[in-house]
């Protein structure tokens, strides 16, 4: 098993005033967090994808930075993992989880998620239509890993509402499981998501 680590830095940040990627935590841009625990988990070599130094340009949507990586993905690479540079606080032992479960070699895919806690309310404007029910539901997060040719074979397909890649695995009639995740894996949307972040690292 060879996993190769793909870390998606591109897009526009225009929240941030400059590419949301170069903002820095505890003093280390948020796209080497990333990089740092891919390797530290377990990929033997990691291509970043966005305005960052040795990054290589991304596309307009996340999924062709995606593309771009895979690009670059070493001949001998079986498996990749796809990370966004807006989730910093993913653990070495998360990276590691989802190898692992990889390695079993039953499934195309693999994603952390975490069961959702708060209840869930359709609507239509200010009109709640419905209650969802929460039970069978989980929010994922990345890393997500994937069998290099399930992923190509996902890519392949033409989705534009796919907000994952393992999105364009199911579609393409791959097998995605789940792992446990973090509850501290958050994505960094907004400015003030950072604050939160330095808070969970003191
Ligand atoms: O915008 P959002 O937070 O959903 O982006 C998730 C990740 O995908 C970020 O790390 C961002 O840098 C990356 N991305 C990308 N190329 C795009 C859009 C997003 O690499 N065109």
């Amino acid at each position: 098993m060879t996993v190769f680590g793909i870390v998606v830095a591109a897009g526009s940040g225009e929240r941030f005033g400059r590419p949301k990627a170069t903002i820095e935590l505890a003093g280390r841009p948020l796209w080497k967090w990333a990089v740092d625990s891919l390797l530290s988990g377990g990929c033997g070599d990691v291509a970043v994808v966005g305005e960052v130094p040795g990054g290589i340009s991304g596309g307009v949507r996340r999924r062709d930075s995606v593309a771009a990586g895979m690009a670059v993905a070493p001949d001998g690479a079986t498996h990749v993992l796809v990370h966004d540079a807006a989730r910093p606080l993913a653990t070495a032992e998360l990276v590691g989880r989802v190898i692992e479960r990889l390695a079993v070699g039953d499934v195309d895919a693999v994603v952390p998620g975490i069961p959702v806690r708060d209840t869930l309310k359709s609507v239509s404007g200010e009109t709640v239509i419905r209650t969802v029910d929460r039970t069978d539901l989980v929010s994922v997060q990345t890393p997500q890993g994937f069998k290099v040719g399930s992923l190509r074979r996902g890519h392949a397909f033409d989705d534009d509402d796919a907000t994952d890649d393992a999105a364009l695995v199911e579609r393409s009639g791959g097998m995605v499981v789940f792992v446990t995740g973090e509850g501290h894996n958050l994505k960094v949307t907004y400015p003030g998501d950072l604050a939160v972040m330095e808070a969970l690292l003191s």
